[in-house]
């Protein structure tokens, strides 16, 4: 983990970011520790009622205003991806961050009984959607004077042993594609980076380790609190070792 810890004076306030996947887990927790930190977090995902419950959560909080865009990452459309970020324009005319954590998981188990249809829906959520988000964003990101894209890896499945399928090479594919990102962005306000959580409490490790004892694993909290700080300090190096 990150254990670098914040200064008082780092902070996220007047900053936007969008987190795909703001439903899910990890979503979830980044979201609060983003709007703990003081950014503006647009929430997107599927599951209106669990968006519309973290809403209800940072506001009572006394966090920033959120705002919630639901959105459908099997949508293949450039365009609805354009419209869905000039939304984003129109409302906040600023955009300094964006957060893919929106995560298809599929079939963990062997490449030869993988509908196709499945592994499509794993490429198309943790790759394709990622990928396309990220270009529509970045006209908008680079208007910033510092501005991040963070991928999420998994630890086990970056590894490309037995039965990760889809899902691991999807994860091994984001990885690529954020370094080919962040060298083409090397000269620009914009970083791409990936970030690992290694093994930790989340609904997504009870479909991969089922009967797996959570002691000793990091809590959703701790890994949020530890992806907000690589934002923050511009660094998710240390992850990259688990
Ligand atoms: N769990 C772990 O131990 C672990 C370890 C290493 C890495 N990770 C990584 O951490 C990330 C988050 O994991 P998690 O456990 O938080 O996953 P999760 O709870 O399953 O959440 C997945 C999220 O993706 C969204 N999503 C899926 N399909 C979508 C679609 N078609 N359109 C829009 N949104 C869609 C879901 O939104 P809706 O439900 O609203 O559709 C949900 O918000 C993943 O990238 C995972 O690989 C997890």
């Amino acid at each position: 983990m990150n254990n670098k810890v914040p200064t008082s004076t780092q902070t996220l306030k007047g900053r936007v970011y969008l987190i795909t996947g703001a439903s899910g887990g990890l979503g979830h927790t980044t979201s609060l520790a983003m709007a703990k930190y003081g950014a503006t977090v647009i929430l997107t995902g599927r599951n209106e009622k669990k968006l519309d419950a973290l809403y209800d959560q940072i506001e009572e909080a006394g966090y920033p205003t959120p705002a919630i865009i639901p959105f459908d990452l099997m949508q293949t459309d450039e365009d609805i991806y354009k419209q869905f970020i000039q939304s984003i324009y129109n409302e906040f005319k600023q955009l300094n961050g964006l957060v893919n954590l929106a995560c298809y998981m599929g079939i963990v188990g062997p490449l030869g009984s993988q509908e196709h249809s499945e592994w499509q829906k794993v490429m198309q959520v943790n790759v394709n959607a990622s990928a396309l988000m990220s270009k529509v964003c970045l006209p908008l990101l680079q208007q910033s004077e510092q501005a991040s894209i963070t991928f999420i890896s998994d630890s086990s499945a970056r590894q490309s042993n037995a039965y990760w399928g889809a899902y691991g090479v999807s994860k091994v594919a984001v990885e690529s594609f954020s370094n080919i990102l962040a060298d083409e962005l090397e000269e620009t306000s914009v970083v791409s980076n990936v970030f690992i959580p290694g093994p930790c409490i989340l609904p997504l490790r009870k479909k991969t380790h089922p009967g797996e004892e959570d002691l000793g694993l990091n809590t959703a909290e701790e890994v949020a609190e530890s992806l907000v700080i690589s934002v923050l300090n511009n660094n998710f190096d240390t992850h990259l070792t688990h």
